[in-house]
């Protein structure tokens, strides 16, 4: 059995990289704060549901010990819960240390507090996956384009929440190195979902197909990249 762990699976790319686990015969595990849609959207996709607040070190803490209780191991780990906060004023003159402090919580010190939580059991398994839902919107590269339509979309806390996650999955595929597991960033592109008021293009589907990818690579595929459908997003 291969099992896997999604954060933030109750809605969006998630709960669409969860379905599409599921139906290549993973157990894609729900991780959700909330227990009621959590439960839901895991009854839709007959798959477990376990509580998981990415910025409460005790759940996540209770969810890494139910898991080994549940499966003794965890094959593939998808960092995906992420919000982008609503503010009143993107501009970085007029962003907070408080807007940046609330959207790391959960985009950045929550991808670490789990994926440090659940390493042992990603160690348990033959050669896991560990996917960190990024965005192109934390690439350097594009970011100081001025020809890239993304040099508009100048939303500090958020963006630079996403370059600092792409640090985050350099960081740990090195650490991991001479290991079989795999450490890779993956960016959907711009999908409708609540995250952006549905004003995507692509759909959540569609966004979570290189998750998959990403946690389904063979023994050969990359780690310490950061991809997207048709190939790399430069960092
Ligand atoms: N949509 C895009 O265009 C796009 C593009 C690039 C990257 N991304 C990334 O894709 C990921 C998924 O976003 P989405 O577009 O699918 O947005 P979404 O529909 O708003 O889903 C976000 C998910 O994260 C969960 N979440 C938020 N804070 C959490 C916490 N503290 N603990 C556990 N779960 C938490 C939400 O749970 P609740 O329902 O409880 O709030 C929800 O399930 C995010 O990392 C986002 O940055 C999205």
């Amino acid at each position: 059995m291969t099992t896997a762990l999604i954060t933030g699976a109750n809605k969006g790319i998630g709960f669409e990289t969860a379905r599409q686990l599921a139906a290549r015969g993973v157990t894609a595990v729900i991780g959700a704060r909330d227990e009621e849609r959590g439960r839901d959207a895991a009854r839709r996709l007959g798959q477990p549901y376990v509580r998981l607040d990415v910025t409460d070190a005790d759940c996540v803490r209770a969810a890494a010990k139910w898991l080994e209780a549940e499966y003794g191991s965890l094959d593939i780990l998808v960092n995906n819960a992420g919000v982008a906060r609503q503010q009143e004023h993107f501009e970085p003159s007029r962003t907070t240390a408080e807007d940046l402090l609330r959207t790391y919580e959960t985009n950045v010190f929550g991808v670490v507090t789990v994926t440090n939580a659940m390493l042992p059991l990603l160690r348990e398994a033959p050669a896991a996956r560990i996917v960190n839902v990024s965005s192109e919107l934390g690439s350097l590269t594009h970011a100081l384009d001025p020809a890239s339509p993304f040099w508009q979309a100048n939303l500090m806390a958020y963006n630079s929440s996403k370059s600092a996650l792409n640090m985050i999955t350099a960081s740990y595929a090195k650490e991991l190195w001479e290991t079989p597991i795999k450490v890779n960033a993956a960016n959907p592109g711009y999908c409708a979902t609540d995250l952006n008021g549905h004003m995507g293009f692509r759909t959540a589907g569609q966004g979570a197909a290189i998750a998959v990818r990403l946690a389904t690579l063979d023994a050969d595929g990359p780690t310490g990249a950061f991809l997207q459908e048709d190939g790399v997003v430069p960092w």
